[in-house]
């Protein structure tokens, strides 16, 4: 291993853990069983990702769960657009456009794992490298989207299941 690894490789990373800056839980709820369940596996995966670069895991390995991760975006991004257009929700065309961005994103981060290759980390390489964009990608998520625009929608879903 060389200097640049302890320096700039998974090393330095091992105290970052996805769990120690945000947990899943009932704040993160918007009192729609589905989308709850589509929300934390989401976050899950996600966090399984990094953890798993994060403590050597093979690239491998990690490609078809990113693959798995676009999946469960781009359907849970569909579902819960239908939903709102169901229920006429005023805000769905600015929603539609960031998730339309979260995939951009995500995109690319599955380009960056199915072009590095293990074992070629330098120096830098820990922001370089794919694991990392995993990481914000999942508070990204989880703290810019579900805690903040998906919970803009939350009381409309409820008004209009309670046929307000
Ligand atoms: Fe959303
Ligand atoms: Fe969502």
């Amino acid at each position: 291993m060389s200097i640049g690894d302890n320096l700039f490789g998974r090393i330095q990373m091992q105290h970052l853990s996805v769990n120690n800056l945000i947990q899943w839980g009932d704040h993160l709820s918007v009192e729609h069983s589905g989308i709850d369940a589509q929300h934390k596996a989401i976050f899950g995966l996600g966090t399984k990702v990094y953890e798993n670069w994060k403590d050597g895991g093979s690239l491998d390995v990690l490609r078809p769960a990113v693959d798995k991760l676009e999946n469960l975006l781009k359907a849970h991004f569909s579902f819960e657009e239908q939903l709102l257009a169901e229920i006429g929700y005023q805000d769905l065309e600015q929603h539609a456009a960031e998730h339309r961005s979260m995939l951009a994103e995500m995109e690319m981060m599955k380009e960056r794992f199915h072009t590095f290759k293990d074992g070629h980390e330098s120096v830098g390489g820990s922001l370089l490298a794919p694991g990392w964009p995993i990481m914000q990608f999942v508070l990204g998520f989880t703290i810019g989207h579900v805690m903040s625009s998906d919970m803009s929608y939350c009381r409309a879903l409820a008004a209009s299941r309670d046929g307000v």
